[in-house]
């Protein structure tokens, strides 16, 4: 495993901003991104990382909210959303930042594992946060695109 460089708003805003492209063929190289870029989250402390924030713009997301519990989405969708929560949120890609953003309380993503096999996911609170962070990158967005507020100090 590799740890790789995280791309940032200072850095890469070009890269960021762009719409990833699905995985039409889970080769051994999404398998090895897979991998680097779970060790790459875990040593930056985050509980999410899109592809594109290591420069690859494929639709590919691994989130860890709870250790251990890694999920590897491949060409992932949210499918279904119920209520709304007001959180703070963060990104890797910008250091040192938060912000309160607006998200749904849960919501159901479908997504291919890395056997190329589709799974649903259900995940409320800071899980459900993750998933909506982690596929806006997928298309170009970025979390302080939907901040409502300041974080209180
Ligand atoms: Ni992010």
């Amino acid at each position: 495993m590799a740890i790789l460089k995280i791309v940032t708003t200072k850095d890469g805003m070009d890269t960021l901003r762009k719409v990833s492209r699905p995985v039409t063929e889970i080769t051994p190289r999404i398998h090895t991104l897979l991998d680097d870029m779970t060790e790459t989250m875990r040593v930056a402390e985050g509980c999410g990382l899109a592809a594109v924030q290591v420069g690859v713009l494929r639709r590919v997301v691994v989130i860890e909210v709870e250790e251990g519990e890694v999920y590897e989405m491949i060409n992932p969708e949210i499918i279904d959303r119920h209520g709304r929560q007001e959180e703070p949120e963060g990104c890797l890609s910008l250091p040192g930042e938060s912000g309160i953003t607006r998200r749904p309380r849960t919501v159901t993503v479908r997504a291919q594992n890395r056997n190329g096999e589709w799974y649903e996911l259900t995940g409320s609170d800071l899980l459900a946060r993750a998933i909506c962070h982690e596929l806006d990158h997928l298309d170009g967005k970025l979390y302080t695109d939907v901040v409502i507020r300041d974080v209180e100090e």
